[in-house]
């Protein structure tokens, strides 16, 4: 396990079985769509190719990038739109796959954007959420697992762009964050 890490929240084995699980759910319930899976990148990039090549319907994919945190431990509140994806939905189904949702800005910000796109629908996977985070009115439609209000990392997941590429959800050790 990486020294920063003080435990492992998720584990690789769980991370799989939970992006089988949920890609079976999308699956049934797209069937005969025109669906566009969008990844929120940076934090989604592991979920999203792993939930993505479980998913057994046509599809097509693109990515949207938002940015909020900053190099800090918690939201500016401000969402920043640094990649988008087309103006133009009109007809698809999109899901947008989120690593996390946690106060939930930046998830409502893009579902509030996309929604003006005319597409057909809109509906959220995230492989993490945090509900007692929350602070605007924002839910997913699929949930990989609940967890604490804990500083998780891994799998997508970073703290000041490190630690994205662990193959599991840990909890960062409180040393290496508290004094920024
Ligand atoms: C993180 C995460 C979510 C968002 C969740 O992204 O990937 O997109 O924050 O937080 P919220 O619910 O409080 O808005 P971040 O802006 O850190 O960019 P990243 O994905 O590139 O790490």
């Amino acid at each position: 396990m990486n020294k920063d890490i003080e435990k492992i929240l998720v584990t690789e084995q769980e991370l799989n079985i939970i992006a089988k699980k949920l890609a079976k759910q999308i699956t049934e319930d797209y069937a005969g769509k025109k669906l566009l899976i969008v990844g929120v990148l940076k934090g989604s990039i592991y979920f999203f190719t792993d939930l993505s090549r479980y998913i057994e319907l046509p599809c097509n994919i693109d990515f949207i990038q938002a940015s909020s945190y900053g190099a800090g431990t918690t939201t500016s509140g401000t969402i920043k739109i640094i990649k988008d994806i087309s103006d133009d939905l009109s007809g698809f189904d999109v899901l947008l796959v989120e690593d996390i949702l946690d106060t939930g800005r930046t998830l409502k910000h893009i579902k509030d954007m996309i929604a003006k796109r005319n597409p057909n629908s809109i509906a959220v996977v995230t492989l993490l959420d945090k509900p007692a985070r929350r602070e605007v009115d924002i839910y997913a439609d699929y949930i990989g697992v609940d967890v604490p209000n804990a500083f998780v990392v891994g799998y997508g997941l970073d703290y000041n762009q490190y630690y994205r590429n662990l193959p599991y959800i840990g909890i960062l050790k409180e040393e290496v964050y508290k004094n920024n």
